[in-house]
């Protein structure tokens, strides 16, 4: 069976990973372990990695006093220690500076040579260097220096000899292929206004893709095949980078991974995902990635966080202070995706005190310090006491199969969404102790066996809710997640858990919990 496959950009190794990167990479770890719970371990293939080639990295390693292979050497491993602190189960990292890219690239740039598919021509105009763009149309307002549309930096005037990949002839198959006339390969874009905005600019003849860079200009890429090219040149970043999501598997050879289910990227990359990068498969005869999502920009005090900007959040320094779960729970719960959003440190204060000190936490510890109270710390069965009512209450607003709402949520990439889905359950778990007062239950329990039914009714139903939220939130919060499942003394690994046997009441019974330290500790008392 074809293995879900999801992917992050390639990230350029120039500066350290900041929230930007955290948050594509997080969300496709989340993704990768939710399909592994959905589909099976071996069915997942998460990809992510770091684009290593290009100007940017070239002018890096030179401020560095480096040379641009050591300068990248010493650059990934920063990327991968962060994606270990944040839990990050990619199944592969690929460099573009590796073997198997860089000859992939070449074939594939050979092929298209050989189709007809590559032109040669004299490229003149505005290049933005940081941007490693190309702005042909661009126009000067009077008097004005000419500047970057996007980055506002200077850009420079350049005429050269290139080689050109015409996107034009592919333009039609491609409005198709978007809009979802073309059966056979259907690519959806995520947003709906990111979809839109990709066919506003279909409707305009597109300039043929420079795709070469002269090696006396720029001498860090990967060299065009010669032959067919002319020795002296290296391909142009972006046409080199996107490639990686099939040399990742195996290209030019086919094993059945490709096409990618989802490539994520943030939304100032859509054009080379959504336009280049299919157009490119067709010209190869591949089909396009099923779906690109693309996510907004996280801003500090209105503007884009970046380096250039200077507004970098170091998530090594949030990370030491609020935990990873804590961060990787603001980052999906704060901002619908698709939409721009804050980061502010107050707005993740809140989010830790209310929804994860107050809300899970409490839970959490309540229930187990129930349990060992008024049970010896072995979950009881549920015996006579009517448990489906209290069920019924807690999980009211999902309907009859729980797990379907949660899920349609993830699948529609709406991590907001499902995280307040689950934190209902949390709040009606909570209320149900409230309502139900299991310490009057207990009092009365000396006299009343009816008392201590239903005290064991409740007990039970809060545990098979802790149980389904340890499987709900492993694939956004895997500690926390790991933590509830241990605590309730649950056999195994809960990531073994198959994602529909979730809510499963009653399976806790005759379990002895092991109650730990709570689960997010009051800031203030820490
Ligand atoms: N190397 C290219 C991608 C090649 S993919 C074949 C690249 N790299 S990048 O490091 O500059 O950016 C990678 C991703 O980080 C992009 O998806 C970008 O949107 C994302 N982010 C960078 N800053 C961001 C924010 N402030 N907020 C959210 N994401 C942003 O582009």
């Amino acid at each position: 069976m074809k293995p879900y496959y999801v992917t992050t950009p390639l990230y350029y190794v120039n500066a350290p990973p900041h929230l930007g990167h955290a948050y594509t990479t997080v969300i496709a770890d989340v993704l990768a372990r939710y399909h592994r719970m959905r589909r099976g371990k071996d069915q997942v293939f998460f990809l992510t990695g770091t684009d290593e080639h290009g100007q940017k990295i070239q002018q890096a390693a030179a401020a560095a006093g480096q040379t641009p292979a050591a300068f990248v050497e010493a650059a990934v491993p920063v990327f991968r220690r962060l994606w270990t602190t944040l839990g990050i189960t990619f199944d592969d990292f690929i460099r573009t500076t590796e073997p198997r890219h860089t000859q992939g690239v070449q074939q594939a740039v050979a092929r298209l040579c050989q189709a007809g598919q590559i032109t040669t021509g004299t490229y003149t105009g505005w290049y933005c260097t940081p941007c490693e763009t190309f702005w042909p149309g661009l126009t000067l307002a009077p008097g004005g220096a000419p500047v970057c549309p996007d980055c506002r930096r200077p850009v420079e005037q350049i005429q050269e000899e290139n080689y050109f990949f015409p996107l034009e002839p592919h333009r039609e198959w491609l409005r198709r292929v978007i809009r979802g006339d073309d059966p056979a390969t259907p690519m959806a874009i995520l947003p709906e206004t990111r979809r839109r905005e990709v066919l506003a600019f279909l409707e305009q003849p597109l300039q043929p893709l420079c795709i070469s860079r002269p090696a006396a200009r720029l001498a860090w890429g990967i060299p065009l095949p010669s032959p067919p090219c002319d020795p002296g040149y290296v391909t142009y970043v972006w046409f080199d980078a996107l490639l990686n999501y099939v040399t990742a598997v195996g290209y030019p050879a086919a094993d059945g991974r490709w096409p990618a289910d989802v490539h994520l990227i943030g939304k100032d990359i859509l054009r080379p995902h959504a336009v280049y990068w299919p157009i490119m498969l067709h010209a190869l005869g591949l089909p396009p990635p099923t779906t690109v999502a693309a996510h907004g920009w996280w801003l500090v005090e209105g503007e884009k966080m970046s380096k250039s900007r200077g507004n970098i959040v170091d998530p090594h320094t949030v990370i030491a202070e609020y935990g990873v779960d804590a961060y990787r729970y603001f980052l999906l719960r704060e901002i619908p995706f698709g939409q721009d959003g804050t980061f502010s440190e107050q707005a993740l204060e809140k989010r830790y005190t209310a929804d994860l000190a107050n809300d899970l936490g409490n839970l959490v510890y309540r229930t187990l310090t129930m349990l060992e109270k008024y049970c010896d710390g072995i979950i009881p069965s549920a015996g006579e006491a009517d448990t489906t009512r209290f069920q019924a209450d807690i999980m009211e607003t999902w309907g009859p199969r729980p797990v379907d709402p949660l899920a349609r949520e993830v699948d529609r990439y709406d991590f907001q969404r499902a995280l307040a889905k689950v934190w209902n359950v949390i709040d009606r778990a909570n209320g149900l102790i409230d309502s139900q007062k299991p310490w009057v239950l207990a009092r009365q329990g000396q006299q009343d066996g009816a008392a201590t039914q239903q005290l064991h009714g409740v007990l039970v139903v809060l545990a098979s809710t802790l149980r389904a939220l340890a499987v709900w939130l492993w694939p956004f919060l895997p500690t926390t997640g790991e933590q509830i499942w241990r605590q309730l003394g649950c056999p195994g690994q809960v990531a073994d858990v198959p994602w529909d046997h979730a809510w499963r009441a009653g399976t806790t019974a005759g379990q002895r919990i092991q109650k730990g330290a709570p689960l997010f500790p009051r800031r203030d008392v820490r």
